[in-house]
């Protein structure tokens, strides 16, 4: 089955085609094109991702990222014989508040022939409804084009899933296929990005129970937020985590130690707000901030990010007794977290596996939509384009009685 994905719920915008079969064990995939257009570099200017700057650079992209996607994957045909303009007019409507995208996907289809795919993965939230919108307007669009079905993804699940897979490269045309690792239920999943901070619990695919979150900031928000602190450019993430690497391997220490939050609390929520005020008046004692004590702050706050996170995370597989655990979201592209989380699953022996996204595949990106679409697809839970609609605050939670 051929599954295109669409995702714009913040500041990626992606587009990527598969190719897939199978349901469990037996799944399996092959990427037949995949398009990606990071606007991160456009909103460093404002610290953060500014929603409006983000929706219209969404639409500006959707088109020429669709038509590379589908050139990759060799379906890009020009058409043999004109489209029926009239196919286009009830777009016109669908795409009423993106003229820009409008006028790029009616050229598309003027130009280029339907190509071969059975369903359109698209996120619908959590998100910036603005920059979902976008992406679900889109999809309407393309549906009502090719008479292709829509399924509606849940963006953490798709960071749930994408970890579950591995990965081979065929090096002589880029082109990457992949199947299910190996793993045992229940699972455990820590989804740490720059809007959520969580721990979801599932029995088997598709059932989703949280059983904990962060109270405040979310983890990647803090390295954000943390990373501004210092005048670090965003996203704060990465750029932290080169500072503390560095501080690492020259030996720089801080001196100081912040609390670890909420791991006298029994429950499994986080909370990171007290932590980057905490950074903030270190910040503001040790001025001016030089380089050197920039590593050491960022030394300290990642190991007790990391710390915090995975000492809670242990705990909670512990009570649940989860045989695996998924980390997943942009804060597990963190190599600091990932191998400190990897020493402490093969010490203390209470879940089999870690499973963790290839850090390239950490941050948001279309491929975990279209994987994430499949499951549904496969199962013919395809919704209604009239019954789409973004949901930013969109939980990833199902009945699991
Ligand atoms: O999943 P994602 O791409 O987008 C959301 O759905 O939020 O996550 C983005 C977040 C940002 O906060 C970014 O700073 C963080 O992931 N991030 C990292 C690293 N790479 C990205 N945080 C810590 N270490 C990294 N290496
Ligand atoms: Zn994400």
């Amino acid at each position: 089955m051929r599954v295109l994905g669409i995702e714009t719920s913040c500041d990626e915008t992606a587009v990527c085609l598969i190719d897939a079969q199978g349901t469990a064990a037996d799944f399996s995939y092959a990427v037949l094109g995949n398009a990606l257009y990071s606007q991160a570099a456009l909103h460093a200017q404002y610290g953060g991702v500014f929603p409006n700057l983000a929706k219209r650079e969404h639409a500006k992209n959707l088109v020429p990222l669709l038509e590379d996607a589908l050139r990759q994957a060799e379906v890009l045909k020009v058409a043999s014989s004109p489209t029926d303009v009239a196919a286009i007019r009830p777009l016109k409507e669908l795409l009423s508040r993106e003229e820009e995208l409008f006028k790029a996907l009616t050229a598309h289809v003027l130009r280029y022939e339907k190509p071969a795919v059975d369903a359109i993965a698209v996120t619908v939230g959590p998100g910036l409804e603005p920059a979902l919108w976008v992406g679900i307007n889109f999809a309407k669009a393309l549906s009502q084009l090719w008479g292709t079905p829509i399924v509606a993804v849940n963006h953490m699940e798709g960071h749930v899933i994408m970890p579950m897979m591995e990965h081979s490269h065929i090096p002589k045309n880029v082109r990457m296929s992949g199947r299910m690792r190996e793993f045992g239920w229940p699972v455990l999943s820590l989804l740490i990005s720059g809007g959520h901070t969580e721990l979801v619990l599932s029995e088997s695919f598709g059932k989703y129970k949280r059983i904990g979150e962060t109270r405040d900031d979310a983890a990647g928000e803090a390295f954000d937020k943390v990373a501004r602190l210092m005048e670090l450019p965003y996203p704060g993430g990465p750029e932290i985590s080169r500072l503390a690497t560095e501080a690492r391997s020259k030996n720089i220490e801080a001196g100081f130690k912040f609390t670890r939050p909420m791991l006298k609390e029994t429950n499994h929520d986080f909370s990171f707000s007290g932590l980057k005020n905490a950074v903030r008046l270190q910040v503001e004692k040790m001025q001016p901030l030089d380089e050197e004590k920039k590593m050491a702050i960022a030394r300290e706050f990642e190991d007790c990010v990391a710390e915090t996170l995975i000492e809670k995370t242990m705990r909670a597989a512990d009570e649940y007794g989860a045989r695996t655990l998924v980390v997943g979201g942009g804060v597990s592209a963190n190599t600091h977290i990932r191998e400190l989380l990897a020493e402490r699953v093969a010490h203390d022996g209470i879940v089999e596996i870690v499973l963790a996204p290839s850090a390239d595949l950490a941050t948001d990106n279309a491929l975990m939509i279209a994987l994430a679409g499949y499951f549904h697809a496969a199962n013919e839970s395809f919704t209604a384009a009239d019954a789409i609609v973004a949901t930013g605050n969109l939980r990833l939670e199902t009945n699991q009685e």
